[in-house]
């Protein structure tokens, strides 16, 4: 789909008043999206697993005014609570998505939202609560429009969910998805995240994910101020160059199941991400001396146990560690013996691959 197909037909009658809400997972990338262009069209394509646990649910409370006001008035509450910090978030993704929403000035909203997971955990929670709010501004349009299909209502969640942060476009459902223009995928686009299409071995099916929280505090970087570090960067059209190969060598590995090259790309992935933040200017370096621990330990207990465990990143010192089905015990156990010691007060996350975002009772 264009852009401008996006864009909000005449003619339909909105409810007055109402209250819709979703939960929405958030997502670890195998291949990473870093860098970006104007309007958060990536400079990659990526891809990702869904998560299940980790997830942000939003209800959103619509009340008709009396006239369509000049600015966006809403209040929002996060976890029970008033939250001005999130303010001007909202009103940059109100300000880039009221194109396609044109109803967005013509109510009062109550944004009331709550994570799953710890709110100083470090863990970005800007992509399910961007993915979460925006499906519920669809459901709004489904209203006044119910013969609008699923296929178009996911697409179009995806796609104002990029325009709040880039990953919250991988979001929206389950349990592979691709985001970017990439050639071998002929329905793959820089405006929305979908599915993959290709087969994928039953291994990746139930893949774990035990989210490491090594350090719990405000990144050094943000990750808008990061894709920047991007232009004029010296490796960038190599990185670009990189994704698109590794998502070409992804292809056969999703087929075939093979863990060990599975491993190779998502850990040179993790990595790779790093090594453009410590090699830009200004540069940073995200990693703490924990999440080096931990990855020579998984180094060497995959070496030992012959197992699949392997890890990413994000931009962030925590770690994701991630498995198969099969070897969970084994994993799980020296997760424990070994790993939790690295972690801010021991505290981490057990996750697994999941299958997308819920509508809830509004
Ligand atoms: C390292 O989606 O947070 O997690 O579009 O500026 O909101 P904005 O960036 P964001 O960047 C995510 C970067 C990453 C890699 C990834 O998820 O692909």
């Amino acid at each position: 789909m264009t852009e401008s197909e996006f864009i909000l037909k005449d003619g339909f009658e909105y409810p007055n008043e109402g209250k819709v809400a979703w939960k929405a997972p958030s997502n670890i990338a195998l291949v990473k999206y870093w860098g970006k262009k104007p309007n958060q069209i990536p400079a990659n394509p990526s891809i990702s697993f869904t998560l299940n646990a980790c997830a942000t649910t939003t209800s959103l409370a619509f009340q008709k005014l009396d006239k369509k006001s000049d600015t966006f008035s809403f209040d929002l509450f996060f976890e029970g609570k008033p939250k001005e910090d999130f303010t001007p978030k909202i009103i940059t993704f109100f300000e880039r998505i009221e194109r396609y929403v044109p109803f967005l000035k013509g109510y009062h909203f109550i944004i009331e939202t709550s994570n799953s997971f710890p709110h100083s955990s470090g863990i970005a929670s800007s992509a399910s609560g961007m993915a979460a709010l925006a499906l519920c501004l669809l459901s709004i349009e489904k209203l006044a429009n119910p013969t609008l299909g699923e296929d178009y209502l996911k697409m179009k969640a995806s796609f104002l969910a990029r325009l709040g942060s880039g990953s919250a476009c991988r979001s929206i459902e389950g349990d592979l998805i691709q985001w970017g223009a990439y050639e071998p995928i002929s329905k793959s686009s820089d405006l929305y995240g979908i599915r993959y299409p290709f087969r994928v071995d039953s291994v990746f099916k139930n893949y774990h994910d035990t989210i490491l929280l090594v350090h719990k505090g405000q990144k050094t970087v943000s990750s808008t101020v990061g894709h920047d570090l991007m232009h004029d960067h010296p490796f960038a059209q190599q990185r670009f160059q990189q994704a698109h190969h590794n998502l070409d060598k992804l292809k056969e590995v999703f087929e075939k199941g093979n863990l060990n090259e599975f491993i190779k790309i998502v850990e040179s992935e993790a990595l790779t991400l790093h090594a453009m933040m410590m090699t830009s200017l200004p540069n940073f370096v995200l990693m703490k001396p924990n999440t080096l621990e931990i990855i020579n330990r998984i180094w060497a207990f995959r070496k030992k146990s012959k197992t699949h465990v392997c890890f990413t990143l994000d931009a962030g010192a925590n770690v994701h560690v991630l498995y198969p089905e099969s070897e969970k015990k084994e994993v799980f156990q020296f997760i424990q013996d070994e790993l939790v010691a690295f972690c801010e007060n021991g505290h981490y996350i057990c996750d697994r691959i999941g299958h997308g975002a819920k509508q809830l009772k509004g």
